[in-house]
């Protein structure tokens, strides 16, 4: 009897386990977990502070407002969970790449073939330069805004990696269909309706009535182009004289 190929892990680090660990286990991430899809580690970077008050941060060499967490917990929370020394472990901060879907699909491939992928929450004014230079390989902000901590971001990721995991969807066209993914050609996603037909005196467009699905995904992909062009230019299709219809953003500008 063949043994099934064991889940991809995905390691948490972070100094708020308990708000982590609850989002885990909720909805498609959760679901994920509990069917074998993705397995997930949450590790209190506390449990490697070497004093007895599991101290993880202290003042600024050189002065300066705000606390820094400490190299060495975090260097070696990263050490105790990694199996491969070329394993991706991403630090979530301000200051990384910016996430979109291009990385999501990105970060969901390197899981895959390492099978393990590590997230560490950074905290405070920031993170010792030197836990960076030691372990990190990757640093990710999920927008131009400050959060408190890295947990929402690092969840932020860790969601939109699962639900591409092929299977979790349990209708994978809802996955495909998605605003920025390739079926959208990376722009947003159309209108949708369901019952009642008419609400308030709105009624859902007779297209989607008409049974006629040709002309419905014909419909769908005109509001979709149409929403992308209005409220996010910079994803809206292009048309080429020479070869017709491409989506913008890429190699055609
Ligand atoms: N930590 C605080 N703010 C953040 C952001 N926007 N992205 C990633 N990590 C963060």
């Amino acid at each position: 009897m063949s043994s099934p190929v064991e889940a991809p892990t995905i390691t948490i680090l972070t100094l708020f386990p308990d708000m982590v660990q609850a989002v885990l286990e909720t909805s498609i991430p959760g679901r994920a977990a509990r069917q074998g899809q993705v397995k997930f580690a949450v590790v209190d970077i506390r449990d490697f502070a070497v004093d007895k008050h599991r101290t993880v941060d202290d003042t600024a060499y050189g002065g300066g407002a705000g606390m820094i967490m400490m190299a060495p917990p975090i260097v070696e929370a990263v050490e105790s969970v990694r199996r491969d020394p070329e394993a991706t472990v991403i630090l979530t901060t301000p200051q990384g790449e910016t996430f979109d879907e291009v990385m999501t699909l990105d970060l969901l491939n390197d899981l895959q073939l390492k099978g393990e992928l590590i997230l560490v929450c950074g905290h405070y004014k920031g993170v010792d330069e030197r836990a960076r230079e030691l372990v990190v390989t990757r640093e990710v902000s999920i927008g131009d805004y400050v959060l408190t901590g890295g947990e929402l971001p690092a969840l932020v990721i860790v969601d939109a990696i699962v639900r591409r995991i092929e299977g979790v969807l349990h209708n994978e066209d809802s996955a495909n269909n998605d605003s920025f993914t390739t079926d959208r050609g990376g722009g947003l996603d159309c209108q949708w309706y369901t019952k009642p037909p008419a609400y308030r005196g709105l009624a859902v467009p007779d297209v989607l009535l008409s049974g006629n699905h040709a002309r419905i995904d014909r419909w769908r992909r005109e509001q979709a182009d149409q929403r992308t062009t209005e409220r996010r230019p910079d994803l809206a299709p292009v048309t080429d004289p020479a070869e017709g219809e491409t989506r913008s953003g890429e190699d055609e500008i």
